[in-house]
């Protein structure tokens, strides 16, 4: 018997709300609701299913991330500004055990020294930067051939 994994936890973290009011050179001038509309559509394409998360509280972040267990297959995370610094996030995505693409919009190995660490690069199957809402149309198409 074979079984389907095709569900995808979308997950963004702290000011991603504010997509839209956000320094349009980096983040485009999209709103999160357009970004997802956007991720729906090309999830529905793949033949995936997609739940969304986002909070500007880490430990909310982290809870959600503990409670994914048997709710989904993969994770497409884009954490803001925790990417860089977060132990608490990286130590809760760890505990999934679940595969995982980091994106973010902007191009952060381009921008500010401090931006350029992740804490959660190494924990992923790969990190997608730069290439603004597309890069959710790689992650979930990286995510699909995983699960495949
Ligand atoms: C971001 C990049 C982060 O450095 C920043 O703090 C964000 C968004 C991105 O999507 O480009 O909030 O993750």
């Amino acid at each position: 018997m074979s079984v389907t994994r095709n569900r995808v936890e979308i997950m963004h973290g702290v000011n991603l709300d504010q997509l839209g009011r956000r320094d349009p050179t980096h983040y485009g001038s999209l709103t999160l609701e357009d970004l997802e509309r956007q991720i729906s559509e090309t999830a529905r394409e793949l033949g995936l299913g997609v739940r969304f998360f986002q909070t500007n509280h880490e430990g909310e972040f982290v809870e959600h991330l503990h409670r994914l267990e048997g709710l989904a297959d993969a994770i497409v995370l884009n954490p803001g500004a925790w990417t860089h610094y977060s132990y608490a996030i990286r130590d809760a995505l760890e505990l999934t055990h679940l595969p995982a693409v980091e994106v973010h919009l902007s191009d952060i190995d381009s921008r500010e020294p401090w931006r350029q660490n992740s804490v959660i690069t190494d924990l992923c199957l790969t990190r997608i930067s730069g290439k603004g809402p597309d890069g959710y149309k790689d992650a979930l198409e990286r995510l699909r051939a995983e699960m495949a």
